[in-house]
């Protein structure tokens, strides 16, 4: 294995999964068993990079148990942020500062953890690199609950989301059938304009469970009318429903059903809005226009994408090998890529890690495919189950002390 001297940056961006820290064991690991002389990590990912918020992460964390309790820890472990750079010939300030940081710290190989909107800055870093004839190679590593990366079979961090998704939803579902009488429980899940978790709440249905008994994705257009008609065909035949939404549901002239509400709207860098109160608004609708129907709204909010205690092994390992898998590539040389995975097979189940342009992933938006939703569009299909259902299996056991997980913590 050839070993390399040069400084390793490690960044994180985007909204937390309960595996990211994972990735960032990867890229630690590997990157200090590969010879790098010193990985630093950037606090808050670019934007603290820009206030020289770097920290040497051999400083924090010192030992395989380190590693270990990383691995197990949710949130973004170096913070994280919602920055978007501008186009490179908007303004090049911007970037001369990040890159007289980097070389201050010489630096030759940068990693950013991160989902759409961090590959956008891979890319961009990337491109004025090459353009001013910087050495530095920039990966990205795929994270994001949504799923919604172009060209991974699948993204590190959906797997613990959707296992967590199946996991409560199967206790809801138990949870909401106990009185007998007529009840809408409506949960609502995270994952913005794609469906992939929302659709998760499926794997929820097995001998055990009913499963939910409607779901609704944001790649079809929702008819509020509609969804009322069939709660009330619902009802004639069973009392309590358990209804699961997306958070990114859009009615038919574009608005998200969240903003009928009187939300206040937050929107980040990069235009999103957040996305909250889809389930308060039908519940509230179900409420005053069907009477005697006592209603429930439950967000999952950021519970589903924190749940470490009940992480998928698979989706755990995958999240560090991703990580290895970036450190290795660009030792060797590669630049504006970003580590994808391919799945070989179903049965047994069997991922690879491979390399993919980074230019053809940022800012696109994979969602659920049509065929993958059946035909009346409030489930999915058993296709789209046979996909996920490999990425939640196994458990990696908490590290418990005094009765509760145990997680590493950035000290200051
Ligand atoms: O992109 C991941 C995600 O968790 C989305 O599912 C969600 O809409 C968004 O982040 C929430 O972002 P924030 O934590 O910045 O409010």
């Amino acid at each position: 294995m050839a070993t390399v001297m040069g400084n390793v940056i490690v960044g994180q961006s985007g909204g937390p999964t309960a595996v990211i820290n994972s990735s960032l064991a990867g890229v630690y690991k590997t990157a200090r068993d590969r010879g790098a002389k010193k990985v630093y990590g950037m606090l808050h990912g670019v934007q603290g990079l820009l206030q020289e918020k770097v920290v040497d992460l051999a400083d924090h964390i010192k030992s395989d148990l380190d590693i270990d309790l990383l691995k197990r820890t949710p949130s973004s472990y170096l913070g994280s942020c919602r920055f978007k750079l501008p186009e490179i010939k908007e303004d090049t300030e911007i970037y001369d500062r990040i890159f007289a940081i980097l070389d201050k710290y010489e630096i030759e190989y940068f990693f950013y953890i991160g989902g759409n909107d961090s590959m956008d800055t891979i890319k961009k870093l990337s491109d004025y690199a090459i353009l001013n004839g910087s050495k530095i190679r920039f990966m990205g590593v795929p994270k994001t609950i949504d799923n919604d990366l172009a060209v991974t079979d699948h993204t590190p961090g959906f797997g613990s989301a959707a296992k967590y998704i199946a996991s409560i939803t199967k206790e809801i579902i138990r949870d909401g059938l106990v009185y007998g009488n007529q009840s809408v429980t409506i949960i609502e899940i995270m994952g913005r304009n794609a469906g992939w978790l929302t659709g998760a709440a499926a794997l929820a249905k097995g001998e055990d469970c009913e499963g939910p008994d409607l779901l609704y994705l944001p790649e079809l257009t929702f008819d509020v009318d509609d969804f009322m008609k069939k709660i009330a065909a619902l009802h004639k035949e069973k009392p309590a429903l358990v209804i699961a939404v997306s958070e990114g549901l859009k009615v038919a002239d574009g608005r998200y059903v969240c903003e009928l509400t009187d939300n206040v709207d937050f929107v980040d860098a990069f235009g999103h809005k957040q996305l909250t109160g889809t389930a308060r608004y039908l519940a509230e609708k179900i409420s005053r226009e069907v009477p005697g129907c006592k209603t429930r709204a439950i967000e999952f909010n950021s519970l589903q994408r924190c749940a470490s205690h009940i992480v998928s092994r698979v989706d755990v390992t995958e999240a560090f090998q991703v990580g290895g898998a970036a450190v290795k590539a660009a030792f060797e040389g590669e630049t504006g890529k970003m580590i994808i995975l391919k799945r070989i097979s179903d049965d047994p189940y069997l991922c690879v890690t491979d390399l993919f342009d980074v230019h053809k992933i940022a800012n696109i938006e994979k969602k659920v495919p049509r065929e993958w939703i059946n035909e009346t569009g409030d489930y999915v299909t058993q296709e789209f189950i046979n996909y996920v259902r490999p990425l939640i299996q196994a458990e990696l056991t908490a590290m418990m002390v005094d009765g509760l997980p145990r997680h590493l913590r950035l000290e200051d």
